[in-house]
C-alpha cells in the first residue's frame, strides 16, 4: 500500500523519477480528482503521485475538484500527503528559486467546494486547524532538506488568494500587513479537506516570483528564470523526506 503521497502543481505537472507501476481512476461521491492517482516507485518506496492542475495542466486553481482529489487519496490508502505549491515572496527572506515549509495559512479564497460537512454527505464536524499542518510531515520534510543540503525557510504564512490573475499592489500590502510571507493560489481548501480526512498534511512551497508590487515588474520573467531552480530543490528534499516518511508508517502499520 503506498502511504505516502505528493500533490504536484505548477512547474511540478509530472514527477520525473516516479516508474508508474498503475494509474488508479478513482471515482469519489465528489466526481472525479484532477488527474488519475499515478501508483509507483521512486526513492526506493512506492509513493503516489497526483498532479492538481490536471494532465497538461488545464484546471485553474478555483476549478480544482479539491474535495475529489483529497478523497480519491484517502480512498488510495493515503496517510501522509506532501503538497508542492509554487507562491509569490511576500516575506524578503524567500527570494525567488527559495524553498519553504509553511507552518500557517490564511484563506482568501470564495466560492469553493471548501468542506465534506456540507450537510448533504457527511455529518458536521468543526476540525480543528489551530495548527494547519502536520507536524510529523513537517518535520521530515526539513529533516530531509537538511540531508540533502537545500537551505530552507523552517516557517511561514501562506495566504491562498482565488485567482487565476496574480494580485494587485494593494492586495499583497494588506496580505502583508495581515502577516503573509508568501501568497499561493490552491494551498485552500486542500489543506482543511486533508485535516477533515484525517490526513497528514504538510507543504513545500516554492517561490517562484516576487508577490506584486516587490519585485521587477516582469512577474512572469521572474517565474520563468526560478522555477526549475526551485523545483529542483523539492525534488531533493522528496528524495530524502519520503523514504522516511514511508518508514515511519511502515513501523505504524506492523
Ligand atoms: N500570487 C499568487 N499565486 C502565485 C504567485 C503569486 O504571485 N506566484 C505563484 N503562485
Amino acid at each position: 500500500m503506498a502511504s505516502v503521497a505528493v500533490i504536484g502543481g505548477t512547474g511540478m505537472n509530472q514527477w520525473p523519477g516516479l516508474v508508474v507501476q498503475k494509474q488508479l481512476l478513482v471515482e469519489t461521491p465528489y466526481g472525479a480528482p484532477s488527474a488519475p492517482l499515478l501508483l509507483g516507485k521512486v526513492y526506493g518506496i512506492q509513493a503516489i503521485f497526483l498532479a492538481r492542475h490536471g494532465e497538461g495542466h488545464r484546471i485553474p486553481p478555483h476549478g480544482i475538484n479539491y474535495r475529489a482529489n483529497m478523497w480519491a487519496l484517502k480512498q488510495a490508502g493515503v496517510s501522509a500527503v506532501v503538497a508542492i505549491a509554487a507562491v509569490g515572496a511576500i516575506a524578503p527572506w524567500l527570494p525567488p528559486g527559495a524553498v519553504a515549509v509553511p507552518t500557517d495559512v490564511i484563506d482568501y479564497t470564495y466560492g469553493r467546494e471548501h468542506t465534506y460537512s456540507d450537510g448533504e454527505h457527511a455529518e458536521l464536524k468543526h476540525v480543528e486547524f489551530t495548527e494547519p499542518y502536520s507536524e510529523r510531515v513537517r518535520r521530515e520534510l526539513l529533516h530531509g532538506a537538511l540531508e540533502a543540503r537545500v537551505d530552507i525557510a523552517e516557517s511561514g504564512v501562506m495566504g491562498v488568494t482565488q485567482g487565476p490573475r496574480l494580485e494587485s499592489t494593494a492586495e499583497i500590502k494588506r496580505l502583508k500587513r495581515d502577516g503573509c510571507d508568501m501568497v499561493g493560489m490552491t494551498g485552500m481548501p486542500e489543506a482543511s479537506l486533508a485535516r477533515e480526512l484525517g490526513l497528514d498534511y504538510a507543504g513545500l512551497a516554492v517561490s517562484v516570483n516576487w508577490a506584486a508590487g516587490l519585485g521587477s515588474g516582469d512577474i512572469h520573467g521572474e517565474i520563468h528564470q526560478s522555477i526549475e531552480a526551485g523545483m529542483a530543490k523539492v525534488r531533493a528534499i522528496l528524495e530524502r523526506a519520503l523514504p522516511a516518511l514511508r518508514a515511519r508508517d511502515e513501523v505504524m502499520d506492523s
